[in-house]
């Protein structure tokens, strides 16, 4: 291994940026990704480490993650510039024993950091993995426009809003059967935004924020981007329909509740029921 920016998951991790940002999700510094790497992946980056930084506090401590590397865009940085500088838009940060800290191991090259919202990742992928999902490895960040749009047309719940994008078109539901956490406005970056992740990911594995866009959870880069452009692909169809009918969603012709439980039957998906109840 030659370099650092050779290893799959860093180049899986570059993938997701380009792409993103070929959605229309990463406006300038908009959007932020992290990977938590295995020890394996960890042996093949450590000989490309360098001297540890200085700790410095995660908003809440994640004992989950002690002792382990998280790959992460640095903050500022536009997503769409990491594919061509991996070193210089992101980097490593190992997690202290306590699991209350972090400090950069790798990359952040030209006096950069990790995101300003580090902890929120690590509280996404600790909360994921308290509930049970020992291979949740990816957390993403994105400012989708049509998710982002339907906030600003009213406050909704997680049932309203879960309800209405599965209800929208028929992949949604198998795509996202958790559903969506919904909060209103929270400041980006902040630890009220990190308690919102850990309270979202321990009950599923998505958080739209009013304002501000989406966290996604996955097992790997696929899982987390194709939940992430399922739900805004939903929110898309929603938004076109309310045009179309004159502003209103009483739609003539939604999926129905019951054609919901239909699918979550047919595909044996981990539905949550309070989405289905009528
Ligand atoms: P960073 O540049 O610190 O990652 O912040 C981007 C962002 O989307 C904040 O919500
Ligand atoms: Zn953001």
């Amino acid at each position: 291994m030659g370099s650092v920016e050779q290893l799959a998951v860093v180049r899986g991790f570059a993938r997701v940026c380009q792409e993103g940002w070929g959605q229309g999700w990463h406006e300038r510094n908009g959007g932020n990704l992290t990977c938590l790497l295995t020890d394996e992946q960890v042996g093949e980056a450590r000989p490309f480490f360098r001297e540890p930084g200085e700790w410095a506090p995660l908003t809440e401590a994640v004992p989950r993650l002690a002792g382990r590397v998280l790959l992460t865009t640095a903050t500022g940085a536009h997503l769409r510039n990491v594919p061509g500088d991996v070193a210089g838009n992101a980097g490593m940060v190992e997690i202290a024993p306590d699991g209350a800290a972090w400090r950069m191991v790798w990359g952040f090259e030209g006096g950069g950091r990790p995101t300003s919202e580090i902890s929120a990742h690590a509280s996404c992928l600790a909360a994921r993995r308290d509930a049970g999902f020992a291979n949740a490895s990816v957390v993403y960040h994105a400012h989708p426009s049509n998710l982002i749009a339907m906030t600003l047309l009213r406050s909704w719940d997680d049932v309203s809003l879960t309800r209405m994008l599965w209800r929208s078109m028929a992949e949604c539901i198998i795509a996202a059967p958790y559903g969506v956490a919904v909060a209103g406005w929270i400041t980006p970056g902040s630890a009220e935004l990190a308690a919102a992740c850990r309270d979202a990911m321990a009950v599923g594995n998505a958080l739209v924020m009013a304002q501000h866009g989406v966290f996604c959870c996955g097992s790997d880069f696929d899982d987390a981007f194709s939940l992430l452009h399922t739900l805004d692909k939903a929110a898309g169809i929603y938004l076109s329909a309310r045009a179309a009918n004159g502003g209103s969603d009483e739609f003539a012709n939604g999926i129905s509740v019951s054609g919901l439980r239909d699918i979550a039957q047919r595909y044996d998906l981990p539905a949550n029921p309070k989405y289905l109840e009528e």
